[in-house]
C-alpha cells in the first residue's frame, strides 16, 4: 500500500500539483513525440506468445494529464510497492484474500497445460484442464445433438455479466445456432419475459452460482423448474427435468439440496472470485454458442496479457501503466468517476461488467491491515455505448463542473460491410476525445465571428483526459486480452490503495436485512392491520414502508 507519508507517494502528489498548473494543450505543444511516447500495445511481446498481428490492441494514453516525469514517478511507486512481484505472488497461489483465507487464482484458469501450480497440495492447473476436458465433451455433445436451441443462463453478478458480455460481444463475429438469454434479477418480470419466448423441450438452463446461496439465482431456478414442469407436463422431481438443467458452482452439492437437480454439473473453485470468473465454466453458455475452440482463443488472449503483466519491462507493461494512470486520475488528481464508452455496439455490456469488476473490487475504505484508507479508492464507474451516449451524457463530460476521465474503445474492422457508417462511428470517437482534450476557446470562437449573445455558452474548456483503445477487430483473443487488461488494472489499483480487492463484505448487510424484511412482508395481514409490534427492530421509515407495502400487496 502507498503510505501517505512516504517519500515516493509525496513525490507522486507533487507531480499532481505540477501537472494541474499545465494543460493538455500545453503538454502537446511542448512535446511533439507525445503520441509515440504515451502509447503501447497490449500483448507487446506478441511475437513470442504467438499472437497474430490482427489481434493486437493499440492503446493511446497521450490524452491523459501526464508527462514523462509523471510516468517515471508512477513507475517508481510501482517498484517501491513491488506491484509486479505481488502480482506474481498472486499468480503463484499466495493467499492474498486474507479476509476469506483464499488464494486468488483466476489466472490459473487460462494457464498453459504445461504449467504446474501446487496450492494446498493440489495441482490447480491440472484440475482446471481436467474440468475443461469434461466441459468440452458436454459442449460438443450439446452442439452436435441440436436438441437445445435456447440456453438460458441463470445467475447474477459475475455469474451473469461475464458470460453475457462474451455472448453479446462475439455473436456477430462467430454466429451461433443456439440463442442465449441471461436472467439475473429476482424481479420475475425478467425471467417471465424470457420464458415467454421459449419452447420448453428446446430449452437448457445453465444455473451459475459460485456459492449456490444467492437468493436471486435460487428464485429464478425455482421459477424455471416450475415452468418446465408445467410445459412438459411432468411432475417436479421427474428426472426428465434434470436433463434441462446444468449447474456451475464451487458447491454443486448445495444445488441439489436447494432443489436444483441437474443432470450435469461443472465446478469452479473457491479461489475464483465471482467477478473474476469469466475464464471459468461460468462462461458455459457462450461456450455452447460458439464452441470451445473460440473460448480457448479467448483464454489465449487473456494469457498473453497475464504474461505481459508479469514479464514486461515496466515502461512497456501496459496493464501496469494503465492501472497507475487509474490511480493517478482517481487518487492524485481527484477525479471521482470514470466513464467507459465502447464505440462498438457488441460491447454494450462492457460498462456494466467493469462496474462490478472495479467497484466491487476496490470500493473499500479499510486497508488490509484494518486501518482506514488514506486516499480516494474506487471511482464511480459508468458509461454507455457510442454514439448513443453522445446524445445523452456527453454534454456533462464536455462542459460540466466535474472532470470525468473517459476510456474509448473502438475497432478498425466491423463485422458488417457498411464501411461508411463504420468510418463515421470511428470519426465520432476520435472527435470526442479531441474535443475533450483540447476544447474550444473564446478566441477561436471569436475568429469564427460567432454570435455574441451565446458565445460564452459555446466555449469548451477542454483539458479533460481520455484514453483510446483501438483494436483491429473484435475477436475472441482481442476480447480476452481486453478483459485481462482490466482485471490487472484493478489489481494495480488495489495494491496502491492497500486494500483487499478480492472480498466483498459491503454487499453482506443488505442481503441479511432483505431476508429479515422479506419475512415481515409475507406475514399474513389481518384486515390491513400494521405489524408494528413485530417490527420493533425496524427504523421508523422502513417500518412505514413495510406497512404501506403490506396494505397494497398483491393478493394473487
Ligand atoms: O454481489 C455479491 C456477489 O457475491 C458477487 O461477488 C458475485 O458475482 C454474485 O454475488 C453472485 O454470487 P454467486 O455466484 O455465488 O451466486
Amino acid at each position: 500500500m502507498a503510505d501517505e507519508g512516504s517519500k515516493v507517494w509525496q513525490r507522486v502528489l507533487a507531480q499532481g500539483s505540477r501537472i494541474t498548473a499545465s494543460s493538455l494543450r500545453v503538454l502537446f505543444d511542448q512535446d511533439l513525440t507525445r503520441p509515440e511516447s504515451f502509447s503501447r500495445y497490449l500483448g507487446a511481446d506478441a511475437a513470442q506468445n504467438g499472437l497474430e498481428n490482427q489481434d493486437l490492441v493499440f492503446v493511446d494514453f497521450s490524452k491523459q494529464l501526464i508527462d514523462q516525469q509523471v510516468l517515471d514517478e508512477l513507475l517508481v511507486l510501482a517498484k517501491d510497492l513491488q506491484i509486479v512481484e505481488q502480482f506474481v505472488e498472486m499468480r503463484n497461489g499466495l493467499k492474498i484474500n486474507l479476509t476469506e483465507q483464499q488464494s486468488v487464482l483466476h489466472t490459473a484458469l487460462r494457464a498453459d497445460m504445461k504449467t504446474s501450480l501446487i496450492v494446498d497440495g493440489l495441482d490447480v492447473v491440472a484440475e482446471v484442464h481436467a474440468e475443461r476436458q469434461a466441459l468440452k465433451k458436454f459442449v460438443d455433445a450439446v452442439r452436435s445433438d441440436k436438441k437445445f436451441k435456447k440456453i438460458i443462463n441463470i445467475g447474477i453478478g459475475g455469474s451473469d455479466l461475464g458470460p453475457a458480455l462474451i455472448y453479446e460481444a462475439l455473436f456477430d463475429t462467430y454466429k451461433s445456432e443456439v440463442e442465449c438469454a441471461f436472467v439475473a434479477n429476482i424481479d420475475a418480470h425478467e425471467i417471465k419475459s424470457v420464458l415467454n419466448k421459449c419452447i420448453a423441450a428446446e430449452t437448457l438452463f445453465v444455473v451459475c452460482s459460485k456459492s449456490f446461496n444467492t437468493v436471486e439465482t435460487l428464485s429464478n431456478a425455482r421459477i424455471a423448474k416450475q415452468w418446465l414442469s408445467e410445459k412438459l407436463g411432468v411432475e417436479i422431481g421427474n428426472k426428465i427435468l434434470a436433463e434441462h438443467f446444468v449447474v456451475v458452482s464451487a458447491y454443486p452439492d448445495r444445488a441439489a439440496k436447494s432443489g436444483v437437480v441437474a443432470a450435469n454439473s461443472f465446478k469452479i473453485w473457491p479461489w475464483v472470485g465471482g467477478r473474476y470468473s469469466i475464464s471459468s465454466a461460468m462462461s458455459l453458455a457462450p461456450m455452447i454458442a460458439f464452441g470451445v475452440d473460440v473460448f480457448d482463443e479467448f483464454l489465449a488472449g487473456m494469457r498473453v496479457v497475464d504474461d505481459q503483466m508479469q514479464n514486461s519491462a515496466p515502461e512497456n507493461n501496459l496493464p501496469l501503466i494503465l492501472g497507475l494512470i487509474d490511480v493517478w486520475n482517481c487518487s492524485v488528481l481527484g477525479y471521482a468517476s470514470q466513464a467507459f464508452v465502447p464505440y462498438a455496439h457488441q460491447l454494450k455490456l462492457l460498462p456494466s461488467y467493469l462496474q462490478q469488476l472495479i467497484m466491487e473490487s476496490n470500493g473499500k475504505s479499510v486497508q488490509v491491515d484494518g486501518e482506514p484508507t488514506s486516499m480516494r479508492t474506487s471511482p464511480v464507474v459508468w458509461g454507455g455505448v457510442g454514439t448513443n451516449v453522445q446524445h445523452a451524457f456527453f454534454q456533462m463530460l464536455h462542459q460540466g463542473t466535474d472532470v470525468v476521465p473517459v476510456e474509448f474503445i473502438g475497432f478498425a474492422q466491423p463485422t458488417h460491410n457498411e464501411i461508411l457508417a463504420h468510418d463515421t462511428l470511428v470519426a465520432n470517437m476520435f472527435a470526442q476525445s479531441k474535443a475533450l482534450a483540447f476544447g474550444r476557446s473564446l478566441a477561436e470562437l471569436n475568429s469564427e465571428n460567432a454570435d455574441d449573445e451565446i458565445i460564452k455558452h459555446r466555449v469548451m474548456p477542454g483539458n479533460r483526459p481520455s484514453t483510446t483503445v483501438l483494436a483491429s477487430n473484435l475477436s475472441a483473443r482481442t476480447l480476452g486480452s481486453l478483459i485481462a487488461m482490466y482485471e490487472h488494472r484493478v489489481f494495480v489499483q488495489g495494491v496502491v490503495f492497500g486494500i483487499n480487492s478480492f472480498d466483498q463484505w459491503g454487499v453482506e448487510l443488505g442481503k441479511t436485512l432483505a431476508t429479515e424484511i422479506t419475512s415481515s412482508l409475507i406475514k399474513p395481514s389481518k384486515n390491513g392491520e400494521s405489524l408494528k409490534d413485530s417490527q420493533d427492530s425496524q427504523d421508523a421509515s422502513t417500518r412505514g414502508l413495510i406497512n404501506w407495502y403490506r396494505l397494497h400487496r398483491s393478493n394473487r
